[in-house]
């Protein structure tokens, strides 16, 4: 190496960190150097307790042996194969799994690589079903406020996060977006879903009478809002945006980026609500963070449109390098059985009401205003200081982190969803942490 480049190589500036102040995190740097269990190891060697699975995705902890294992046989095994007329038998055994979990007709699934191209997947799949199902008009996309749906054209289209879309120009012609249900003086320190704002779903009905229901494609929900602080849906509003759809035709996906594998307490939210989609998002716990994998799970009746509807030939022009990609099959595989067969999904719904306790015990400390809760996921929120939005829940996030706990911020928000391997006295520490740094912070 020349100097040049070796002076390039110890420092921090070469990589452009997503979604961060970049400034700030390289004069002052977190570096985590490994992860076991509910742990990071930081680069000194210090542990912090990870309160949010990563990002929502280590539901098995961090470096499960299992899923180590068959990565690293994997990996000795077959590098890569092509899913473009070609095929692996663990992308197929995997998608299997996959659908098994699902509820209902939920029988097939495209593989992507990320929770964002799993959304612009089934954003794609409900447009161009219509087209094939001889309906061509409907192209319209319906999102909501406070939505994400990660970071393609199409996701931040009918995603509802202004910074998410406002520096990238025109984004896809033809959505809009349905209000959010966030509401904290009709709703603060719910428990559960919260009894006020099911109405809230009636607002499709105004959308479709204002675009007319033969241009809409589909709706796109997160069943629970969670890049925007954990917004739990109302009492009833997934069910009435599920007949609402019915009624006009209208295709309902709903992303289960998050909550799917175990989140709630259940393969799906879905399952746990009650609301079966059309299509539905995955990724994150599909393999427990491990190998990067999203899906789409697509109801039999719009796969078989594809197939019947095609002579010969491909039914579906879209896909990815990567999609099935053999270590993420492994690594998928492995996730679904530690699943099972450490009942982590059960042992979740378990451990929710003492979850929800301890989080709700927060009700009444210094600056927080809400704390609202469904299965392993819970959000704190704060009020923003005086003058200077963001700084204080900053503040409070580097606080933990030095007390040892890793807090997920969003915005004035603290989103809690640990591993599900998560113990009680794991809960004990994030509780007992953030209600130290609150105190410290003013
Ligand atoms: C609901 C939801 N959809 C989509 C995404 C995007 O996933 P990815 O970051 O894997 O592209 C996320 C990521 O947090 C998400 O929470």
């Amino acid at each position: 190496m020349t100097n040049q480049s070796l002076a390039k190589a110890n420092n921090l500036e070469a990589f452009w960190m997503p979604f961060t102040a970049n400034k700030a995190f390289k004069a002052d740097p977190r570096l985590i150097s490994r992860a076991q269990g509910m742990y990071y190891y930081t680069n000194e060697g210090r542990e912090v307790l990870d309160s949010a699975s990563g990002l929502w995705c280590c539901n098995a902890g961090h470096a499960h042996p299992k899923i180590v294992e068959a990565i690293r046989a994997k990996a000795g095994e077959v590098d890569y194969v092509p899913h473009f007329q070609m095929g692996h038998p663990e992308s197929f055994a995997l998608a299997a799994r996959i659908a098994n979990m699902l509820p209902g007709s939920l029988d097939h699934v495209f593989f992507t690589n990320s929770g964002s191209e799993a959304c612009d997947t089934a954003l794609k799949i409900a447009i161009a079903y219509h087209r094939m199902n001889g309906e061509g008009t409907r192209t319209r996309l319906i999102g909501r406020e406070r939505g994400y749906h990660g970071t393609g054209f199409g996701g931040i289209s009918v995603g509802g996060m202004p910074n998410n879309r406002k520096f990238f120009g025109s984004l896809l012609p033809g959505t809009d977006h349905l209000p959010h249900t966030h509401n904290i003086e009709q709703n603060a320190y719910s428990r559960g879903q919260p009894a006020w704002g099911a109405h809230l779903a009636d607002e499709l009905e105004n959308l479709v009478a204002l675009h007319d229901a033969s241009t809409i494609a589909a709706v796109i929900v997160e069943p629970i809002a969670g890049s925007t602080g954990v917004l739990i849906p109302p009492q009833g509003y997934l069910e009435r945006i599920r007949e609402i759809c019915t009624r006009h035709g209208i295709l309902m996906i709903l992303d289960e980026v998050v909550t799917a594998f175990g989140r709630l307490g259940a393969g799906s939210a879905s399952e746990r609500l009650g609301v079966e989609p059309d299509l539905m998002c995955m990724a994150k716990g599909l393999t427990s963070g491990s190998v990067p994998m999203g899906a789409v799970g697509v109801q039999k009746y719009i796969y078989d449109c594809f197939i019947n509807n095609t002579e010969s030939g491909v039914e579906l022009f879209h896909g990815y390098t990567y999609s099935g990609h053999p270590l993420a099959a492994a690594a998928g595989l492995a996730a679904l059985e530690v699943y099972q067969e450490g009942g982590l999904f059960e042992r979740a719904r378990e451990m929710e009401s003492y979850f929800e306790e301890a989080m709700h015990s927060l009700k009444g400390e210094k600056h927080v205003i809400d704390v609202r809760n469904l299965g392993m996921m819970a959000g704190v929120e704060l009020a923003p200081r005086e003058g200077a939005p963001l700084k204080r829940a900053y503040e409070v996030f580097l606080n933990a982190y030095e007390r040892g706990v890793f807090l997920r911020l969003n915005g004035e928000i603290f989103a809690i969803a640990p591993p599900l391997i998560t113990d009680k006295s794991h809960i004990d520490q994030i509780v007992d942490v953030l209600r130290q740094s609150l105190k410290a912070i003013d």
